[in-house]
């Protein structure tokens, strides 16, 4: 008996499968399983043909990046876009792709580069106003809304190949070669394929719009990351200004540099400084906060972490974490509770990132437990003052990569003192910069605490004098 055709596909990670199943066996997601038509598995009825193998030596005749002028997008992208590249850019609903690749043709157009534009989701018309209120009304980008790849390719092969073509969004796109419904997951990877190969076999480069689910994830299937060359997520906090242009995978480039950009209403503005952007609404005074200076991929970055430590009413306190790693905030909470006497069992902890930027840096970790230490014990920390190093379990704090970089944006920036791990001690100060090396967390703590005790005392003080 022949094999039963695989005809359901798992709309989230693309597993396939002969029976309908209310969860899907391979990612554990529930309903996401749909019939789709079957993807042809007749045998190809011709042979393989043979093809020429080149040397690496060989020689490629035209800068292989173009560089956008956008700095904010080259650094990402790792100085341009490859030719024949392409990239998936995923971000939330209204985050401003859209805006974002405009603006990007825009300046390859500028570049005199032939840069296409090609909306599924909005007309012509959407798209002109747009860029009219961009100020990109005279830019040279062709604009098409259009959702069948066949018809896009075939326009696209004639006349001089376009050094930059834009889709937006993949999800709108279909192929003939599978019978899908547009939008499911056979369909993108299907339509996203004949684009790559299209990237390959011309040169331009391509770069797709993915939706991203609630979860975060870029909506179809994740085997479309695999596909492509690479991967940025436009992200921001809706309640921001700021986006930031991340990169999460590349081929052709490093994925630890960020992009930061202002949303403004005549399009995005490029934040050549984010740390001045990052420290512009900081509340001085107020306890529970601290200024990490960090490193981004090559750049230095200095962000407030805040952080709210209260009674709890509940059986198991809560601990929320806002923009950065909710293990790492686990580890800081217990290394507080059994080196450095703190007890948070009774508390709820919250800790946040402010300007909506997301960290990945153990660095951070001095400054969390900082903002932790200084909310419970009610005492500010000093306004002029950064904090990074790593902690470990053992409670000690651990030298990080970078530090000169660090001391150097802290200094730029007008703070007077940095306290940093001990192992750093050595290294050249910045003018004006006075380094505080802390060995064990435990003595940041305390003296943290201490100050609490003589700013409460002070104001009882001020009380008791004003009766
Ligand atoms: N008139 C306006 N003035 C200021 N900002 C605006 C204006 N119109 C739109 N915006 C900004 O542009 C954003 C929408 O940008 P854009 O359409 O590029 O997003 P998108 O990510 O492509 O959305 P979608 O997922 O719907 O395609 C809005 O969230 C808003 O911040
Ligand atoms: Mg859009």
């Amino acid at each position: 008996m022949a094999a039963r055709p695989q005809n359901f596909v798992c709309q989230s990670c693309g597993a396939a499968s002969a029976r309908w199943a209310g969860r899907c066996e391979a990612c554990g997601a529930w309903n996401t399983i749909t019939e789709e038509g079957a993807a042809s598995t007749a045998r190809p009825s011709r042979k393989g043909r043979q093809f020429a193998i080149e040397s690496l030596k060989g020689e490629t005749h035209e800068a292989p990046r173009a560089p956008s002028g956008i700095a904010e997008f080259d650094r990402v992208t790792g100085g341009g876009l490859v030719r024949g590249s392409v990239l998936l850019l995923g971000g939330d609903p209204g985050i401003g792709k859209s805006t974002l690749l405009i603006e990007v043709a825009a300046a390859f157009a500028r570049n005199r580069h032939r840069a296409v534009y090609i909306s599924g989701e909005e007309a012509v018309a959407q798209v002109r106003l747009r860029a009219e209120r961009l100020g990109l009304a005279e830019a040279t980008v062709e604009v098409a809304a259009e959702t069948s790849v066949e018809d896009i390719v075939a326009t696209l092969s004639h006349g001089s190949i376009p050094r930059l073509l834009v889709i937006d969004s993949i999800q709108t796109m279909w192929t003939q070669t599978v019978e899908a419904a547009p939008g499911t997951v056979t369909q993108v990877r299907g339509s996203a394929g004949e684009l790559i190969r299209f990237a390959k076999r011309t040169g331009a480069a391509v770069i797709l719009v993915g939706h991203v689910t609630k979860d975060g994830q870029i909506a179809g299937p994740r085997v479309v990351e695999h596909m492509v060359d690479a991967v940025l997520s436009f992200e921001g906090e809706g309640s921001h200004q700021f986006r930031i242009l991340r990169a999460i995978k590349n081929r052709f480039g490093p994925t630890d540099e960020i992009g930061v950009f202002e949303m403004t209403g005549t399009g995005l503005r490029e934040v050549a400084n984010p740390s001045e952007l990052f420290l512009s609404e900081r509340e001085l005074g107020s306890p529970g906060t601290a200024v990490f200076a960090g490193i981004e991929g090559t750049r230095p970055l200095l962000v407030e972490m805040q952080a709210l430590v209260a009674p709890t009413t509940l059986g198991t306190p809560r601990r929320a974490v806002v923009g950065w790693d909710q293990s790492r905030l686990s580890m800081v909470l217990a290394v507080l509770e059994a080196h450095c006497g703190v007890r948070l069992s009774g508390h709820d902890v919250y800790l946040n990132v402010a300007g909506g930027l997301r960290i990945q840096e153990p660095a951070a970790d001095v400054a969390a437990a900082a903002a932790l230490v200084s909310s419970l014990a009610r005492a500010p920390l000093p306004a002029d003052a950064v904090y990074f190093g790593e902690v470990s379990l053992s409670g000690a704090v651990r030298p990080v990569a970078q530090t000169a970089a660090r001391l150097k944006e802290a200094q730029k920036l007008g703070f007077v003192r940095a306290i940093l791990p001990e192992g750093a001690r050595g290294e050249t100060p910045e003018a004006g910069l006075a380094l505080l090396p802390v060995g064990m967390l435990v003595n940041l703590v305390s003296e943290i605490a201490a100050r609490g005790d003589t700013s409460r005392r002070g104001a009882r003080d001020r009380d008791v004098a004003a009766e």
